[in-house]
């Protein structure tokens, strides 16, 4: 009985999700849609033999997601050719016809969405896998992540859609989260994302799916592929699709003349400023399937198809001066200060010239005319001067040659764009911008030190580097302004919870150079503890994933500086987390290949080899680097050696491929046939 209920209500749910998310017409209250949902979990809970990846309460996410596999697309994703005119699009249009020899042609226009491409796999109604662009040929499968995108259909509603078949399209981050997320990690004092591009691919690869479900993502989809599509063309298959419970997109139209493409391009080239999400151009495709045949592909893209990329928004300013920025690794950035100029909804005061070369290039002078551009960027990037309108003498823009902040000589790394001052322990801006960095959310999660908080800290000489931060006292922090006993206990309290941080993220908080979030919690894994990372040579931190040989060299150096040294013993005294927690250790997942040994040799196309150095380890099996007698098994992959070959045979070893070891995981069992 309560399995029916349990079926009943996954349907129903599926219903009011696509309601309330595609369609925007919700039938039922949000409380009642949560009575539902509370009901199904409830019965899941009790029912687990009835677990359902698609089940509508795992939309939630979780955060064990152990790392992304990678699937061969069933056809390979192409890109498309770019056009950057209206005449480019017309002369398109014409090579189309000329292809047909007269036929008549429909063409749709749609929109270009700027997000991350995905092709979605369905069995059955069913969501079975959700794969990324990846090379074209293959992707990251990444379903996890993409079930919790509440658009996308996880049980398709309505009838006629074939049993097997493949949508594919653009998962977006809509404006609104965009500027959502970007403020959240403003205040935690973390990277911004550039563009809602980034933003959205970044998410996709998350290997935490319940921060997925955080990020509101979206999905629009925009080609269907299969052998037994219910149309002939391209525009009723997308609506057949819109009516199985796919976000299509209302600016889909059919056109029938160059001039109402043209008339189409003009229109969106305003209109799209006004759409939820972020879009660089738009797309003509060739509505007949049968003519889409006809037409084929080049190498590279099809001949059915062409985008129209829109051009970025550019508006020309006077450079008032070019400041000097330090970053909290010492990094000097040059900065156009204009005269305020309304670009893309916005006024820009300032542009980021990036580094000497980019300022060189350019070839600024005094009071020159600039170009300031926005395209899908949120800060904007000076891309030229109007030289016509130079002021005759004007003088050419230098870089500083000492730290605006404090003086010291710059110097530049061989190799590098990037000057850099070298007056790491007394630069006040570097010194401040560590300490912004350490407390930041996604470091040691300190809250109530912003910017101006870490600046005054420090001038008032209770916090020089982030180990004074475990001494600080409420009384201390009193003498700040802003700072009440009760607001200053509340930051003492969180310096003080901020010893459960994981090492991963301590190793992080230190402000390492070019040592990122991710290359952070590789070295803190691979290394296992502060005091053993502190001792490890270049060649063995070069060995870690991600690191190569300007990494590795960095870190060694950071390490080696005195300096540091007392900083960590102090961190470490002051009891922060020192050692990756057992719990994040390579746990093994299994002991199927226990007692077995294994020989790998060749390339593979599914996983890298050592991926399947560490399955085989974590499964319970042995590696060796040459075949004998106790080998089990050799894992071959493509141009495996001759001589390999020969002995494994000599000494009747298997030989398997990869699919069949993939097998081996998956049926718990190492005996193939
Ligand atoms: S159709 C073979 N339609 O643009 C044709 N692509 O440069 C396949 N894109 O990788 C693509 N909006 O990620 C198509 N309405 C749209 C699109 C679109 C965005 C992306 C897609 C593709 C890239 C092609």
């Amino acid at each position: 009985m309560s399995v029916d209920r349990i079926h009943q209500l996954r349907q129903e749910l599926h219903r009011h999700n696509y309601n309330y998310y595609v369609k925007n017409e919700p039938e039922i209250s949000d409380r009642d849609f949560d009575m539902l949902m509370k009901e199904l979990e409830e019965l899941e809970r009790i029912h687990p033999e009835e677990y359902d990846p698609n089940s509508p309460t795992q939309r939630v996410g979780s955060d064990i997601i152990e790392g992304f596999v990678q699937a061969p697309h069933v056809y390979p994703m192409l890109s498309l050719a770019n056009t950057y005119s209206i005449d480019d699009v017309d002369a398109w249009f014409r090579r189309v016809d000329e292809g047909l020899m007269g036929q008549d042609v429909t063409v749709v226009g749609e929109m270009k969405f700027d997000g991350s491409g995905i092709s979605l796999i369905y069995e059955h109604g069913r969501l079975v896998r959700a794969v990324t662009r990846g090379d074209g040929e293959k992707g990251d499968v990444v379903t996890d992540n993409i079930r919790t995108i509440r658009s996308i259909p996880l049980q398709l509603q309505g009838s006629g859609w074939p049993e097997f078949f493949e949508i594919r399209g653009e998962i977006v981050l809509p404006w609104a989260e965009f500027d959502r997320i970007n403020a959240e990690r403003e205040a935690a004092g973390e990277p911004l994302f550039a563009n809602p591009r980034n933003a959205a691919s970044g998410t996709l690869k998350l290997l935490n799916s319940a921060e997925v479900a955080r990020r509101g993502l979206d999905a629009y989809l925009y080609y269907l592929l299969g052998e037994n599509l219910p149309f002939d063309n391209h525009y009723d298959n997308m609506k057949a699709a819109e009516s199985w419970g796919f976000r299509v997109s209302k600016a889909m139209t059919r056109l029938h003349t160059i001039e109402e493409v043209d008339e189409y391009i003009r229109h969106w080239d305003t209109a799209r400023k006004e759409l939820p999400v972020a879009t660089d151009g738009l797309v003509f495709k060739v509505n007949s399937l049968r003519q889409q045949l006809n037409l084929g592909f080049t190498a590279k893209s099809p001949r059915w198809a062409v985008a129209y990329k829109f051009a970025a928004e550019r508006a020309l300013t006077r450079l008032r001066f070019v400041s000097f920025d330090v970053g909290r690794m010492g990094i000097i950035t040059p900065v156009a200060n204009l005269e305020p100029v309304l670009l893309s909804g916005t006024i820009v005061k300032r542009a980021s010239l990036h580094n000497d070369d980019i300022v060189q290039a350019l070839d600024i002078h005094e009071g020159d005319m600039l170009y300031v551009e926005k395209g899908g960027e949120i800060i904007p990037k000076i891309t030229g001067v109007d030289t016509g309108a130079r002021v005759p003498g004007a003088a050419k823009v230098t870089f500083v040659s000492h730290c605006p902040a404090c003086g010291t000589p710059l110097v530049r790394v061989e190799g590098e764009a990037a000057w850099v001052c070298p007056n790491k322990e007394g630069c006040v801006p570097q010194i401040v911008g560590r300490i912004e960095h350490f407390v930041g959310r996604r470091m040691m999660n300190i809250d109530g030190i912003g910017e101006e908080t870490a600046a005054a800290l420090f001038r008032h000489g209770f916090v020089r580097n982030v180990a004074d931060l475990y001494e600080l006292t409420p009384v201390e922090l009193m003498q700040i302004e802003g700072f009440a006993a009760k607001s200053a206990q509340r930051v003492v309290d969180g310096i003080a919870a901020s010893r459960e941080v994981p090492f991963e993220r301590v190793v992080y908080a230190l402000s390492i150079p070019y040592v990122g979030e991710t290359t952070a919690k590789k070295v803190a894994r691979a290394a296992g503890s502060m005091s053993h990372l502190q001792e490890m040579p270049v060649e063995q931190l070069e060995a870690i994933e991600d690191v190569g040989p300007r990494i590795a060299r960095t870190i060694a150096d950071f390490f080696a500086d005195e300096q540091n040294r007392t900083m960590v013993a102090r961190l470490a005294a002051a009891g922060v987390q020192m050692e990756v927690a057992a719990s994040n250790l390579a746990e093994p997942l299994s002991d199927t290949l226990a007692g077995k040994t294994f020989v790998i040799s060749g390339v593979f196309a599914r996983h890298s080899r050592d991926e399947y150095k560490s399955m085989i380890e974590r499964h319970g099996g042995k590696n060796s680097g040459s075949i004998s007698k106790k080998t089990d098994f050799v894992l071959a992959g493509e141009n495996m050696g001759p001589t390999k070959l020969e002995k494994a045979q000599k000494l009747g070893v298997a030989i398997i491929d990869e699919d069949k070891f993939l097998k081996m995981l998956e049926n718990n069992c190492v005996n193939i046939s």
